[in-house]
């Protein structure tokens, strides 16, 4: 078992997933590729089942970490309510499987179009043609269970909409705690320099103006304190903030009757310093505990800690080069394929897919380093930061060798881009029955379809 990885094993020398060589799955669909272990999700999202039990928590996944339809399907099969940020999220969910109501819509920029889509029946029309949204009937759709929502300005526009709808809108705040999360900068997101939530003074405001409105329900709050978060601590502090702050809400004539803390936990890219997940849960259990039974509901929305183990990123090396001391792979996928290298210096573990006797190091006992060579694995982008992992010290390798980028089902596909012109990766889900190609690799005719008729602009 290579640490932290769920679903995947070297067997005979070959990576596979169950029994699929995923050597066979880059000949049959090339690379770059992503591939997800059902397996592996299945196991994470039964770990997060048992350490949040004592509270009950329903889990809403978010859907942001991989919003591949099949992933959602099956996460929602589980059992997982969805966690949304866009119009887009929202209506995969839908296709999904994801009844309204078990879905929460958060995030800061959220349109018109939007949440009226998440009040309605019907689907937002900026979201393309019926077709593309083929097998989604809208009929007894209903408004989306929870709106987390992030500012006045916002909570403004909700009541409007709503109230054009005459649907009611039930909306929990987001607060922000002003707790440092001790993560990256860019995944830090409860410090109140940051653009999330409402401060903890402002929020009894916002509860008084909107008391009574017709249209909009205030039930909830929510607090996201960031990702990968490899302490506890801030989660106990921010829910301490969180319990004080309902207090003083029902002591003013509020009635809080959800608490949504968010996602965050941090999984084991390598380093061996992610807590387990019932760290989390053991942490602020007590504090949540005697308001649970009271009847306080409490949603969690995890994203990374239920997919990122159970992907791999497969590509193929089309170069080595050396410059200098450094001894390059050139690869087919890069920053446009998987972001977090470049983005947030993020470390993944990188092996050769077939290896023979060279099975990756295990825990503290690396294989001899006199069998290994340095590496650079890089990708073709014409950035500097195109990078998918430094210094990673690998069996040599030759042109045409086949890498694994481990631990990349989280914010892999989700964060690719088109940038050069290169289109996105294929997507290969292996569940117990087989492998399957779920997304098509991306064409250059699909990336020209959107120029193809350009027209001039009626502006009048
Ligand atoms: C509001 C919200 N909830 C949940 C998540 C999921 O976080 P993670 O994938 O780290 O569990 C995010 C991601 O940053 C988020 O912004």
């Amino acid at each position: 078992m290579i640490r932290g990885v769920r679903g995947f094993a070297y067997d005979d020398g070959v990576l596979k997933a169950g029994r699929i060589s995923l050597a066979d799955v880059a000949r049959a669909c090339g690379t770059p590729t992503y591939v997800y272990a059902a397996r592996g999700i299945r196991e994470a999202h039964e770990e997060v089942v048992a350490a949040w039990a004592p509270l009950g928590a329903k889990i809403h996944y978010a859907v942001k970490a991989c919003s591949n339809l099949r992933v959602c399907r099956f996460l929602r099969e589980l059992g997982a309510g969805m966690d949304v940020v866009s119009g887009g999220e929202l209506e995969r969910s839908w296709l999904a499987g994801t009844p309204m109501s078990d879905i929460s819509f958060a995030g800061v920029g959220k349109t018109d179009e939007e949440i009226a889509a998440a009040l309605s029946g019907a689907h937002s029309p900026l979201l393309g043609s019926p077709q593309t949204l083929r097998g989604a009937d809208p009929t007894g759709r209903g408004p989306v269970g929870l709106f987390n929502v992030e500012s006045r300005s916002e909570l403004e526009r909700i009541a409007h909409v709503a109230s054009r709808l005459g649907v009611r809108a039930r909306c929990a705040v987001r607060v922000n705690p002003d707790v440092d999360a001790k993560a990256h900068a860019y995944t830090s997101t409860g410090r109140k320099e940051n653009k999330f939530g409402i401060d903890v003074a402002g929020v009894p405001g916002v509860f008084d103006a909107f008391a009574g409105h017709p249209f909009l329900e205030l039930i909830g709050l929510h607090v996201h304190i960031g990702s990968q978060v490899k302490v506890v601590e801030p989660y106990v502090e921010a829910v301490e903030a969180l319990l004080d702050l309902l207090g003083r809400l029902e002591t003013h004539g509020s009635h809080i009757e959800s608490l949504s803390l968010g996602g965050g936990w941090a999984v084991d890219y390598g380093s061996g310093d992610a807590p387990p997940i019932r760290a989390y849960a053991e942490a602020v259990t007590p504090l949540l505990a005697p308001f649970v039974a009271k009847g306080l509901q409490v949603i969690l929305e995890p994203g990374r800690s239920l997919v990122a183990a159970s992907g791999v990123l497969l590509t193929r090396v089309q170069h080595l080069k050396e410059s200098g001391e450094r001894r390059f792979a050139i690869c087919d996928a890069g920053m446009h394929t998987l972001i977090r290298p470049a983005l947030y210096q993020a470390r993944h573990f990188i092996w050769p897919v077939v290896c023979g006797a060279s099975t990756p190091p295990r825990g503290e006992s690396p294989i001899a380093s006199e069998d290994l060579a340095t590496y650079d694995v890089v990708g073709p982008i014409c950035e500097t930061s195109d990078v998918l992992g430094n210094e990673c010290a690998m069996p040599r390798l030759a042109r045409g060798d086949l890498l694994a980028v481990f631990m990349a089902g989280a914010y892999g596909m989700t964060m690719t881009s088109n940038y050069n012109d290169r289109g996105r990766p294929a997507e290969v889900i292996v569940t117990d029955e087989g492998a399957v190609l779920v997304t098509e690799r991306q064409t250059l005719a699909d990336l020209l379809a959107t120029e193809e008729n350009p027209r001039p602009l009626d502006l009048d």
